[in-house]
């Protein structure tokens, strides 16, 4: 593929999918996250957000109370689906992920490590039957013992479509991604040359949403729009205090929805970490390093050496302020968090135009010009730099 053609691709690398296996161990669980058929639903519901149980515990106990979750739609779990989203919008390439939240709940033993390698296998398979137009960001067994861990990046590195890992925030046992024990993982995953793409699940406590959002009346608004976001902040923000991105300087994130909040609230982060007492004089953080030792890098510096941002933001407001963080258009990519967000309502077609996709697009163009240079790398030139997309796959 000549040079040219490669960088005028659309490329999204936000996408999900759970496939069969998966569906599987959600639909055999009586806890979140599972997948339940009510008998006034024709799809089974799919029900993962710890904001979902007070809602799925009104469904279990009466049967005319509005139905949890969501639908477990095709878009969740056909490949054929998901190509025809992708001609629909007119996508090149995708790179898929696991939806959340992965592995993360699998109970600690080896065999989370034999369902990531069937799940990893069959994303491999999905993108080597459609080359050139599918790669994937694999999926980690983070409750499997640590050796059984790196033997799964091993495994991963190998996979000629895999370009990365989709972790959510937790890390090994929830101990976050901060937790030194993570080290050797992160390391792995750096010398291995996989980004990780860093993807929110958890959100923040129902009680910080209120007794209005658990009885459902807002809906998934304050979860989605606010927790979400709220939890990739912190994540990055820990690994920066722990001097994650110093400790592993090879390690590559992307990080979901334009870094949450991280592009509005990076100075205020970094103004916080000079004036804070218990900081200073730590080799990573803290103005009054010692003579000899390198100097600390900046929240700014770490966010244009280490981080990329995806273009899930649904507005040219938000997508400036992620360009600009992360130091120009050559750090984000566009991503559409297919098949989250479909068309709701009268008349809404989920085989026409996603209005979530078409608010992305937008954006890209209109913050950094319709049919600009920037706006094309945005849309799939960095990806297929970045991820070495059709190198040699
Ligand atoms: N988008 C996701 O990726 N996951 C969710 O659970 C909801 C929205
Ligand atoms: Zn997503």
């Amino acid at each position: 593929m000549d040079d040219h053609s490669s960088k005028h691709r659309l490329v999204d690398i936000h996408t999900h999918m759970y496939p069969p296996e998966y569906v599987d161990i959600l639909s055999s669980r009586t806890t979140i996250p599972l997948v339940r058929t009510f008998p006034s639903s024709p799809d089974p519901r799919l029900i993962l957000l710890e904001s979902e149980i007070p809602s799925l515990e009104r469904a279990l106990a009466d049967p005319d109370a509005p139905l949890p979750g969501r639908p477990l739609t095709k878009h969740f779990t056909s490949l054929p689906a998901k190509l025809a989203f992708m001609a629909r919008h007119g996508i090149d390439t995708s790179v898929l992920s696991l939806a959340n939240p992965w592995l993360d709940f699998l109970p600690a033993t080896e065999e989370a490590a034999r369902t990531a390698r069937r799940i990893n296998d069959s994303f491999e398979a999905m993108c080597a039957a459609h080359p050139g137009r599918l790669f994937f960001f694999g999926t980690l067994p983070l409750t499997a013992p640590p050796p059984a861990i790196l033997e799964s990046v091993a495994h991963l590195a190998a996979l000629p479509h895999c370009r990365g890992v989709v972790l959510g925030t937790g890390g090994l046992a929830g101990g976050g991604m901060d937790d030194p024990a993570l080290l050797p993982v992160l390391r792995a995953l750096a010398d291995a040359g996989l980004p990780v793409f860093l993807h929110p699940h958890y959100g923040l406590p129902n009680a910080v949403f209120g007794p209005r959002s658990a009885s459902g009346e807002y809906g998934h608004v304050l979860p989605l729009a606010l927790g979400f976001p709220m939890e990739t902040t912190v994540a990055v923000a820990r690994m920066f205090l722990a001097g994650v991105f110093d400790a592993v300087p090879r390690l590559e994130m992307i990080l979901a929805h334009s870094g949450g909040t991280l592009p509005f609230l990076a100075g205020r982060l970094e103004s916080c970490v000079a004036h804070d007492a218990a900081l200073v004089g730590k080799n990573h953080a803290g103005a009054g390093a010692e003579k000899g030792r390198r100097r600390r890098r900046t929240v700014w510096e770490v966010l244009r050496e280490q981080i990329y941002l995806d273009a899930v933001i649904y507005s040219e407001v938000g997508l400036k302020a992620a360009a600009e963080a992360s130091g120009g258009a050559e750090r984000l990519m566009f991503g559409t968090d297919h098949p989250f967000f479909p068309p709701v309502g009268e008349g809404a077609d989920a085989e026409g135009e996603w209005e979530s996709v078409r608010l992305n697009a937008e954006a890209v163009n209109k913050a950094l010009g319709d049919g600009s240079e920037q706006a094309a790398m945005v849309m799939g030139g960095n990806a297929v730099r970045v991820l070495r997309l059709y190198d040699d796959a």
